[in-house]
């Protein structure tokens, strides 16, 4: 079992600013090509645990991204639309409960996505590696990949990546006692 996290964050640790808008990150779409790892991660995981704000946001885009089944945590979605019941299902539990009824299905590498719910996996202490872009811009407020904690969660770092635009990639893996 492990759960990950794969998300782009501004140097003072916001994800999206106030109103949900990312087209910060537009200057640093690549134009050679490079996903930044992106298709290889989501070849590696088995499905995607998304809160809804990260879901309503995807449906914004022109295309789906996503070439797992996403699971779409809420306490508010009625429904998925008809389209996309074959990519999306609605799950309303704790994490817990996520990780042991997707475990139940044979899904066991599961990419949590959202700022909200990766911060409530952490509570749960259940955040395995992160992969984290840091963009190198200061956005003063926004929406916090991170927030706040039962204890210290401590990481051990694996690698960074530099890319000649300014984004630094930096793997961690949780350092269990
Ligand atoms: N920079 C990046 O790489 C990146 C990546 C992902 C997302 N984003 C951005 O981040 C923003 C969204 O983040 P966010 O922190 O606002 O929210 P989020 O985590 O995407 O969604 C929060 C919502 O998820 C639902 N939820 C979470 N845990 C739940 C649980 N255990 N059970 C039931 N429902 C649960 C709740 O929905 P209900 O209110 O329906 O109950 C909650 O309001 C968007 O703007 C998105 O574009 C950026």
């Amino acid at each position: 079992m492990k759960n990950i996290v794969f998300i782009a964050s501004s140097l003072d640790g916001f994800i999206a600013r106030e109103d949900g808008d990312i087209n910060w990150l537009n200057r640093y779409e690549s134009n050679t090509g490079d996903d930044y790892g992106f298709k290889k991660f989501m070849d590696s995981i088995d499905a995607i645990v998304m809160g809804r704000v990260t879901y309503e946001k995807a449906l914004s885009f022109p295309r789906w991204l996503y070439t797992r089944k996403v699971y779409v945590l809420s306490t508010t979605l009625k429904e998925i639309p008809a389209g996309l019941k074959d990519k999306a299902a609605l799950l309303s539990m704790n994490p817990v409960e996520v990780v042991k009824h997707l475990s139940e299905k044979g899904l066991f590498h599961l990419y949590i996505d959202g700022g909200k719910t990766i911060q409530s996996f952490l509570r749960y202490d259940l955040i395995d590696e992160m992969i984290i872009t840091w963009v190198p811009v200061l956005l003063g407020s926004g929406i916090p990949l991170f927030g706040s904690l039962n204890g210290d969660i401590h990481f051990s770092h694996v690698k960074t990546t530099p890319y000649p635009n300014g984004l630094v990639m930096s793997h961690y893996i949780r350092a269990r006692e």
